[in-house]
């Protein structure tokens, strides 16, 4: 049911795009921020790869994710965090899937989950502050315009993730970075705090928010669900993973919310689906318990 979107995936950049890419990749690397560009000529040259070829990769990574991802806060006031990840290729993906430790003087500085050979982060924690997940949110034209705006210094939405978790001192300053830094290409951002109400969906266009829809427990909003649509629309009939969500979790009901029943309602059919690569469950207040598992282990 979910059609790769217009020029997802490393075997669908358009022709134009890598010669256009092979022409520019020198002045390219001067204005694309460090140290993401830093880190993709270091392996480029390790694989003898062009600097071309690398970085489309790193591009084509960002248009094509679909996922499911929720935020949610018991009756305690903790706030559980959870995502699935779905994209085409599983069979080399599921393989490529790590867990990151990103260290500053010893101590883990942030975690994310991620595919070798990509610098971006599509999930991530900074613990005991926030964590952070991005679900695409496709507008068309997608090439066209992450070019365009590749060239007016916006910045890739995986990279920016983080960026995010590298530096933001907190939920409330990590939920205006994410809302307002100028991107390459539409996208949802969820974000969960450590506090009571820290959670909220920003949908993104690649200029600043679009809109900021957060946790309202008080009057019963005790989750957010967004998956890869306008949360103020009707999710299209030919692919509803949010009505799903949804009712696995007012199954679940909120006293029994954990981290182990979001891993399950995030198995629950079609949310957990044959194109799911991974699911990451995670709370910033217990960081300890970031758990991320291989989804759809033996599918081709
Ligand atoms: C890259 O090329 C160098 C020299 O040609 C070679 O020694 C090295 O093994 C190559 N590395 C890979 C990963 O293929
Ligand atoms: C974190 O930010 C610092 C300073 O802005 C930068 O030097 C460092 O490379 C970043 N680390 C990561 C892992 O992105
Ligand atoms: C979930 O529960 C809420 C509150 O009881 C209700 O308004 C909503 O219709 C339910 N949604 C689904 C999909 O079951
Ligand atoms: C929590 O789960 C138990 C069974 O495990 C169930 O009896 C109870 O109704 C659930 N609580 C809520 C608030 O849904
Ligand atoms: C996966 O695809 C197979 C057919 O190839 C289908 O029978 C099965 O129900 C699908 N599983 C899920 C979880 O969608």
């Amino acid at each position: 049911p979910r059609a790769p979107a217009r020029g997802g995936g490393p075997d669908r950049v358009p022709k134009w795009v890598h010669v256009l890419i092979g022409k520019v990749v020198l002045e390219l690397e001067h204005f694309l921020p460090q140290p993401f560009t830093g880190e993709i000529r270091g392996m480029c040259d390790f694989m003898n790869l062009s600097l071309a070829d690398c970085l489309l990769v790193n591009l084509a990574y960002e248009s094509s994710a679909f996922c499911t991802s929720i935020v949610a806060q018991d009756s305690r006031g903790h706030i559980y965090h959870g995502r699935n990840l779905d994209y085409p290729f599983g069979n080399i993906l599921r393989k490529l899937t790590v867990d990151v430790q990103f260290l500053k003087n010893g101590q883990i500085a942030f975690t994310g989950t991620t595919f070798i050979g990509y610098v971006g982060l599509w999930t991530g924690q900074s613990p005991h502050k926030f964590t952070v997940s991005g679900d695409e949110r496709d507008k068309g034209w997608w090439w066209e315009n992450a070019i365009a705006a590749l060239f007016r210094r916006h910045i890739p939405v995986s990279w920016l993730i983080r960026a995010t978790l590298n530096e933001s001192e907190n939920f409330e300053a990590a939920v205006s970075k994410l809302a307002k830094t100028p991107l390459i290409a539409d996208v949802y951002y969820i974000v969960g705090g450590t506090s009571p109400r820290e959670g909220v969906v920003i949908t993104r266009s690649r200029d600043g928010p679009a809109d900021i829809w957060p946790l309202d427990p008080l009057n019963g909003a005790w989750f957010r669900v967004e998956t890869n649509y306008d949360h103020w629309k009707p999710a299209p009939k030919e692919d509803d993973r949010r009505t799903s969500a949804i009712k696995a979790l007012n199954a679940t009901g909120q006293a029994n919310l954990s981290l182990e029943a979001l891993f399950q309602v995030l198995s629950v059919v079609p949310v957990y689906n044959n194109l799911t690569i991974y699911t990451t469950v995670m709370s910033a207040g217990s960081p300890d318990k970031y758990m991320t598992r291989i989804r759809n282990p033996s599918r081709k």
